[in-house]
């Protein structure tokens, strides 16, 4: 097997606060992930779950109290792991007054390149993010999807085979999400290994192999978007029609629409439903499974975690 691109191992982040910060808040617990090389995995967690605590970490902008963690096999106490790894961060800052070409140039300089791959580079990565036409505008007059896109040209300015991005859809619209949706696919296609933050549950299914999903600084569970969804599926749905006056009790349960009747049932009584569906003549257009979204798995998770942490408290007292 090759080389993990990102292993992180038991990692764990303090944060003193109060009063002479003699309190202590626990931003990470524990935390222990793998990300694979060639691999779009997606972190998903409400807000101050921790997501950018760990991203801060991997890219050694603050230091963990305990764990440890490795980028493409080497240590991220060593620092040429930069070269190997892009970052956007979660909110960008560039200088208002420089034209996005001016910023990926400066960029440029620092990764060490000379001044005509430099050019190349820069032209390359304006057309890759879809500014190319934009390059020599000053960022001031910039769309917050069109400096998302800078903060993504200078994230793979370097070409790197890691690339880590913190909510790098947060603000956009709809179409500002597409395109950036399409720029991490296409590093998946280049074979790079993308680590992405978001609480957006849509582009985490649309884009990953795998979710891990965090909540409270504790991983709850890593798996494809799939697994994580499949997790208990909530019975089954059949959309029928049916002529008026039928002796169907099933119409009982039923919500109507327009012509058609939609009714839900634990999976056990599907073919009892049928049958009598078959037995008053209706049509039945589909028979689905009702499966929570990604969303609905959060939103237990997060609704399991605030009633945890209540009963804490109430114990506590
Ligand atoms: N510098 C800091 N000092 C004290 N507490 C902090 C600091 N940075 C983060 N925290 C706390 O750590 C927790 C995790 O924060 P983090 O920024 O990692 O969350 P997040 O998952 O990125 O959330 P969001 O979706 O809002 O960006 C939060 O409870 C936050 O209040
Ligand atoms: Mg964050």
């Amino acid at each position: 097997m090759s080389t993990p691109a990102i292993e992180i191992e038991h990692l764990s982040k303090v944060y003193p606060y109060g009063f002479l910060n003699l309190k202590k808040k626990r931003s990470l617990e524990d935390l222990s992930m793998r990300v694979d090389t060639g691999e779009v995995f997606g972190f998903l967690g409400p807000n101050g779950a921790g997501k950018s605590t760990t991203i801060k970490l991997l890219m050694r902008l603050i230091f963990p109290d305990g764990g440890s963690a490795r980028i493409l096999g080497k240590s991220i106490d060593d620092v040429s792991m930069h070269q190997e790894t892009g970052y956007l961060p979660e909110q960008p800052y560039f200088y208002d007054y420089l034209t996005a070409a001016e910023v990926l140039n400066y960029f440029a300089r620092f990764h060490g390149l000379t001044a005509t791959d430099r050019h190349t580079r820069v032209e390359n990565m304006l057309k890759k993010v879809g500014l190319e036409t934009a390059g020599k505008i000053q960022l001031r007059k910039y769309s917050k999807g069109m400096l998302q896109r800078v903060g993504l040209a200078q994230a793979i300015l370097h070409d790197p085979q890691v690339v880590i991005l913190d909510e790098p859809m947060s603000g956009l619209d709809p179409l500002g999400r597409r395109e950036v949706r399409d720029i991490i696919l296409e590093l998946k296609k280049e074979g790079r290994a993308v680590l992405f933050s978001t609480h957006i549950l849509s582009d985490a299914e649309m884009l990953c192999d795998r979710v891990g999903v965090i909540v409270g600084g504790k991983l709850r569970g890593v798996g494809t978007p799939g697994e994580m969804v499949g997790i208990k599926t909530q019975g089954m749905e059949i959309l029928f029609e049916v002529a008026e006056g039928k002796n169907l009790p099933l119409l009982a349960k039923a919500t109507r629409t327009g012509e058609r009747y939609r009714v839900q049932m634990p999976e056990e009584e599907l073919y009892g439903a049928v049958d009598q569906l078959r037995g008053a003549g209706a049509r039945i257009h589909s028979v689905t499974q009702i499966k929570p979204t990604l969303e609905e798995f959060f939103m237990n998770l997060v609704e399991a975690d605030r009633a945890q942490a209540n009963a804490v408290e109430v114990s506590g007292k």
